[in-house]
């Protein structure tokens, strides 16, 4: 009797806590699983990885383009939503999408009249943004097949391999990249990118997700707050290519030393903002050394979302879907409207092949690209 008394109150306990934990995230056992995404025109089947860590979060991800296929993340009082745009299976992102998720590169934004000269060599790329070549050009790594290590099914890591070719897309040398996702226990998504190449090139990688921390689909994302630790900004032209100068972002619609709503300057007639149909720029990290920083964080009110970007990057791209139109019908048919989400892409900055005052975005034989970017997800409340 005595004995059941007991069962019975250890086991209320236990329902208990996780009743507690379900409605905080729930008690999950870490760890990767694969299944099946689609298949390529040519056949090849392309795989999509599960991503779970101890309080359940999850995170997908797929060898095609290894893009971030969706990430699971909790509110204030554990409910989850999906936050990143997407679509639910392969097909939608073989059909016209603007890089959702995608790993970007060999040279991540844009590169002026799509050409540069290293060594004295001049390089054609191809002009796929008006006279710019953007992401990499006409097959970017968001559009190949990368090749996935084998997995350890009790590990959250997800490690892509991807060989591009020496003259791939007019960049020269064989350029070996391997990019590794790791979701910790700590709600943090890491992306480890390592390169190495075999003749002097050029390199830009970064991670074109597109956020919106109240759930894909749920609005526009101008009431989100968003602190940026950059104290300067690079001014574009027209075809939005970086004039060179590094301006102050002091009394600017740049500044977000403090956090302020994304919306609050963004339709006020400042003329980078028109150029840029919103913002559509790279911030000057505020940094010592090539460390991890913060460089930036957002919150949702709503939701009480917050999402945190460490990196070990010079620069970061805020784009607030301005290009979005609502013609992309994403994850259950959702309509994606204007603003409806915005990417913070750690990066070198734009077209730094052409500009000599910006850091140097080359990469020679015998040196080892390595940089680090962190999505970390948590709670204001
Ligand atoms: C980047 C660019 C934008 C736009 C998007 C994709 O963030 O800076 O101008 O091209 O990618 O639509």
């Amino acid at each position: 009797m005595r004995r059941s008394k007991h069962f019975l109150c250890a086991l209320a306990l236990v329902l208990g806590i996780t009743g507690a934990l379900g409605a905080a995230g729930r008690k999950a056992t870490p760890g990767i699983e694969r299944s099946k995404f689609g298949k390529m025109a040519d056949g090849q089947t392309i795989d999509l990885y599960t991503l779970t860590n101890s309080s359940g979060m999850r995170v997908g991800i797929t060898n095609y383009g290894g893009r971030v296929v969706s990430i699971l993340a909790p509110d204030w009082q554990g409910r989850t939503a999906d936050v990143v745009l997407g679509f639910d299976d392969l097909d939608g992102y073989l059909g016209d999408n603007p890089y959702f998720g995608a790993l970007v590169g060999r040279y991540a934004n844009r590169i002026a009249k799509a050409k540069f000269t290293l060594d004295g060599v001049e390089y054609k790329l191809a002009p796929n943004d008006g006279p710019n070549t953007l992401h990499g050009g006409l097959k970017g790594f968001d559009k190949v097949v990368w090749t996935e290590q084998e997995i350890a099914k009790d590990h959250s890591v997800l490690e892509l391999s991807y060989l591009s070719k020496d003259g791939e897309e007019g960049y020269p040398g064989n350029l070996s990249v391997k990019v590794v996702y790791t979701l910790t226990d700590k709600n943090e998504l890491w992306i480890d990118y390592t390169a190495t190449t075999d003749k002097p090139t050029v390199l830009n990688l970064t991670n074109h997700s597109y956020f919106n921390l109240a759930g894909e689909g749920k609005g526009d994302i101008l009431q989100h707050e968003m602190m940026v630790n950059a104290d300067r900004f690079t001014p574009i032209d027209a075809s939005l290519i970086p004039t060179g100068e590094l301006r102050s972002v002091e009394g600017t619609p740049f500044d977000f030393c403090k956090p302020t709503a994304i919306g609050a300057r963004i339709n006020g007639g400042d003329e980078q903002l028109k150029l840029g149909r919103g913002y559509d720029h790279n911030f000057v990290l505020n940094r010592t050394g090539h460390g991890l920083t913060l460089a930036a964080r957002v919150t949702e009110p709503g939701s009480g979302r917050v999402l945190e970007v460490l990196t070990t990057q010079p620069g970061i791209q805020l784009y607030t879907g301005n290009f979005l139109d609502g013609t992309v019908r994403g994850k259950g048919g959702k309509v994606y409207n204007y603003r409806f989400a915005f990417c913070l892409e750690t990066q070198h900055f734009p077209d730094s092949p052409n500009q000599p005052g910006f850091p140097s975005a080359e990469l020679k034989p015998g040196q080892t690209y390595h940089e680090i970017t962190i999505y970390k997800f948590s709670t204001t409340r």
